[in-house]
Formats: structure tokens, C-alpha cells, sequence
């Protein structure tokens, strides 16, 4: 199959090297130039694990090439996937579809013979419907034929879950489009990856399902992991007890700082706005919303009042910036909040990230960056873990206990296990892990 593949950033490249690992000959578009520059010279414009042996092992083998020009590589294409972004429309929170547009209006200017138009972008139900009608309004004599494939890897781990997915989502409204759809993901459906067929627009409306749900999880843990604190429960016993429960499953239920990322937050707005424009609310979702938006600042008084109640002129140690290990994505990462939430306080913050700090630059002022835990940790007041890289898991306590100027460590992931740090001599703060004393059961104090 010849594939083009319009936008060449996380999905877009992941997507666009693993069609060409299955054999297609695929050619990736980006309207960034300077991202197809250095693509061009074999450098990855963004961090994802396996991604530049996978990108050069095609290159070379003539499968995968990338270019600023659209028309060469659709006119020639059987299948045009969108893989722009799709982020959140300022001001109301819709999700912003300009890019998705403007890449059908460029698709329609080229397409030649029957093409299959994917939308592989997140995006709101009814927008196949509108991607059609734009191609059909500029080129009403094409051929083509509009599908939804919404992806579902996770940054971090992205190659194999897109090659070995737990499903594919398949939303189509011609029938042409199922042959089609099928043999692009053949080496997957050979591997058993069950492919589903469904409409185009409940395809559409699985994607955002599924991202609210696993927001909705992770939220529902992290309540849970507050009550624990106030009653002296540990919320990884929790997890576990309630995980182990095959209707409920172990996924997603590690309490934390509130969740952040690329997808969670844009998607869980974007589908209560598209709930509330259909009369439908989605109040569920609306809640969780609600509840990770106060999280992030309150995980910031966490800090706080390790400290004391006061930060204002301490320095305070931050492990971890990107919304989550092996990736150095920022967008909306916890860590944003919660160190802006510190600065408020009057606090210095230094920061390492093994990925993250460049990206980390372009969205917070006033960050003093170090080139390893020991180097930031010196003279800090707190350390403070935000995203549980693997480094950060055997950190040498004696060696940062020596440089900073109180040995105090608030882990927002849970790595660690509090008596390991406090026999180091350090006051160990985490999630939901029983700090606040027992209070007594409902019926003795009721005696
Ligand atoms: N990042 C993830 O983990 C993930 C996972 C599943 C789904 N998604 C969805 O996939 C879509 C893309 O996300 P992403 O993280 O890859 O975004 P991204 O911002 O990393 O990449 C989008 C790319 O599209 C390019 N672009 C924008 N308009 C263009 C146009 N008209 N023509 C050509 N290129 C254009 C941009 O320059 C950019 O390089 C979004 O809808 C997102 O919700 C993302």
C-alpha cells in the first residue's frame, strides 16, 4: 500500500514508521519544516524510546520518506491518514479542528483515483461527516472514501502498542474502505489484534470513551487515596485488593499527582462539550474534570506543608517534569501547576528531567535546571518526585541527605517505601499511604 501520512509529530511518525515496518511504502508530511529538516538528516524531533533505529531501519530500506509537499505523495496514495493535533480551542474547549480541516482542504487539491481518506487524529463525533463534505465541496469529482481509525498508543511505550494494540478501531460508511483498512493493518490482524468495525462516528465517539473512562479511573483512585491519608489506609493495598478483581482490572490505578498529557485533559473537556451541545450531559466526566484541575495545585500544598506551611524564599527540588516517564512531552504536565503553585508561595525551584527540560523551558519561568538529582537536590529544602522516571527509583540517599539543607521528601509517585527513606533520617511524604493517625472506627466512637 502507498501510504501518506499528514502530520509528523507523536502519532504521525510513530504511526507513519511502523506502516512502513509492516511493509507499506509510506511518505510523512509535516507543515513544520524544520521538523522535516532534521528528520531528513535522521534526527527525532521528538523522545520516543526504539523510535530512531525503527525510523533510519526504514529509511534505508526505502519504505519511509518525509517531505513538506503534498502533493506528490497523496496523488500517488491509497490510503491519506491525518495525524495533525487536535488541541483544545481556546476559550471554550472545544477541540480546536482547524488543522484537521486544513489538512482535508490540502488532501483535496491532490487525491487521484480511489483514495482512502483516515482521520487518525482525536476528534469530536460528526467530524468524518465534515472532513467528507470539504473534500467533496473542493474536488466534488473525486473518488474517496473518509474513515475514522482513532490511535490509541501511549506516548513512552508507543511502537508496541501500535504494533501489538489491543484492538483497532476501524469507523467506516463505504464498504470499499473495509478491504482497504484491512490490508493496511494486515500484519497486525495476522497477529490476531482484533480489528472492529463499527460507524464512522461511533468509531469517533470509542476514542473519547475510552480516554474519559481511564481519566475518570485514575481520578477515582486519587480521591480514594485522600480518604486513605485521613483514615489511615494505604491506597497501594487498594489498588491491589480492588485490581486484582477481573471486572475492575489493575491498570490506571496508581494514585498521583492528577493526570496530565497530551490526550486526558483535551479530550475529557472536548467530549463534555460535545455532551452538552447534544443535550446529553456527560456529568461523570464534568466531575472528574472538576476534581484533577483542583488536584495539581492542592499536590503543591502537599509540599507546603511538608515544609512547615512556609516556602516562600526555600529551595525546593523537582525530579521529573514531563506528564510521565520516557517521553518529553510537556503538554499539560503536572509538574507545570505544581511548581507554578510553588513559585506563588515564593519558593525557588530547581528541576531535573531526563528528557524534559528543553520542552519544559518554553512553558515555566524562573526554573533553575541541573543536570542530575545530587546537582538540583544541593541545598534544597525538599525534594520533590513529580514523574517516576526509572532513574529516580534508587536514588543514594546518604549522598543526597549530605547536600541538602533539610532532609525532607515529598514522592507524589509513590516509588519509594516509607520506612526504606525514613531509615535514611528522611520525613517522608506520599500518596495516600496512612500518614495522618487512625482515626477510630465509627461504632466505638459512637460508645
Ligand atoms: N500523543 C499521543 O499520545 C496521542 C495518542 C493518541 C491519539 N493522539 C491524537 O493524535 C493527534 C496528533 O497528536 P500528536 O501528539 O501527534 O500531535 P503533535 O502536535 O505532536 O503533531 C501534530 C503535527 O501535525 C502537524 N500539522 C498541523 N497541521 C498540519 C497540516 N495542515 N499539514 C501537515 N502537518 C500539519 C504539526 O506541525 C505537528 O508536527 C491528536 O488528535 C491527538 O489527540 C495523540
Amino acid at each position: 500500500m502507498k501510504i501518506a501520512m499528514i502530520g509528523s509529530g507523536y502519532v504521525g511518525l510513530v504511526s507513519g514508521a511502523c506502516f512502513a515496518d509492516f511493509g507499506h511504502t509510506v511518505v510523512c508530511i509535516d507543515k513544520a519544516e524544520a521538523k522535516i529538516e532534521a528528520l531528513k538528516r535522521g534526527e527525532m524531533p521528538i523522545f520516543e524510546p526504539g523510535l530512531e533505529a525503527l525510523v533510519a531501519e526504514n529509511v534505508k530500506a526505502g519504505r519511509l520518506s518525509f517531505t513538506t509537499e503534498f502533493a506528490g505523495p497523496v496523488s500517488e496514495a491509497d490510503v491519506v491518514f491525518i495525524a495533525v493535533g487536535t488541541p483544545s480551542r481556546r476559550g471554550d474547549g472545544h477541540a480546536d479542528l482547524s488543522y484537521v480541516y486544513a489538512a482535508a482542504r490540502e488532501i483535496a487539491q491532490s487525491v487521484r483515483g480511489f483514495t482512502v481518506v483516515v482521520t487518525k487524529s482525536t476528534v469530536p463525533v460528526g467530524t468524518g461527516d465534515e472532513v467528507e463534505r470539504i473534500l467533496r465541496e473542493t474536488r466534488p469529482e473525486a473518488d474517496i472514501a473518509v474513515v475514522s481509525n482513532p490511535e490509541f498508543l501511549r506516548e513512552g511505550a508507543a511502537i508496541g502498542d501500535f504494533k501489538r494494540p489491543d484492538r483497532i478501531v476501524v469507523g467506516i460508511e463505504d464498504e470499499r474502505a473495509r478491504e482497504v483498512m484491512t490490508e493496511v493493518y494486515r500484519p497486525l490482524y495476522l497477529n490476531q489484534s482484533p480489528l472492529l468495525f463499527t460507524t464512522r462516528r461511533t468509531s469517533e465517539l470509542i476514542k473519547y470513551a475510552a480516554n474519559a473512562f481511564l481519566a475518570m479511573k485514575i481520578t477515582f483512585i486519587n480521591e480514594i487515596a485522600d480518604l486513605c491519608e485521613k483514615v489511615g489506609a494505604d491506597v497501594q493495598q487498594i489498588s491491589r485488593g480492588i485490581g486484582l478483581d477481573g471486572r475492575i482490572g489493575a491498570k490506571f490505578l496508581h494514585a498521583g499527582p492528577g493526570y496530565g498529557g497530551s490526550c486526558f485533559p483535551k479530550d475529557t473537556l472536548a467530549l463534555v462539550k460535545t455532551a452538552q451541545d447534544n443535550d446529553s450531559p456527560v456529568r461523570l466526566i464534568e466531575t472528574t474534570i472538576a476534581i484533577n484541575d483542583t488536584r495539581k495545585r492542592a499536590m503543591a500544598r502537599k509540599v507546603v506543608s511538608a515544609l512547615g506551611g512556609e516556602v516562600r524564599g526555600k529551595k525546593i527540588a523537582v525530579l521529573g517534569l514531563t506528564f510521565k516517564p520516557e517521553t518529553d512531552d510537556m503538554r499539560d504536565a503536572p509538574s507545570i501547576s505544581i511548581i507554578q503553585a510553588l513559585q506563588d508561595g515564593g519558593a525557588h525551584i530547581s528541576a531535573y528531567d531526563p528528557e524534559g527540560m528543553e520542552a519544559s523551558k518554553a512553558v515555566l519561568d524562573n526554573v533553575t535546571y541541573g543536570t542530575s538529582p545530587y546537582d538540583i537536590a544541593e541545598g534544597a529544602e525538599a525534594l520533590v518526585i513529580v514523574t517516576e522516571w526509572n532513574q529516580f527509583r534508587a536514588l543514594d540517599f546518604q549522598r543526597l541527605k549530605a547536600g541538602m539543607a533539610k532532609p525532607v521528601l515529598v514522592d507524589l509517585r509513590n516509588v519509594y517505601k516509607p520506612e526504606e527513606v525514613a531509615r535514611h533520617g528522611f520525613a517522608y511524604f506520599s500518596i495516600g499511604r496512612g500518614t495522618s493517625p487512625m482515626v477510630a472506627p465509627v461504632c466505638e466512637a459512637a460508645e
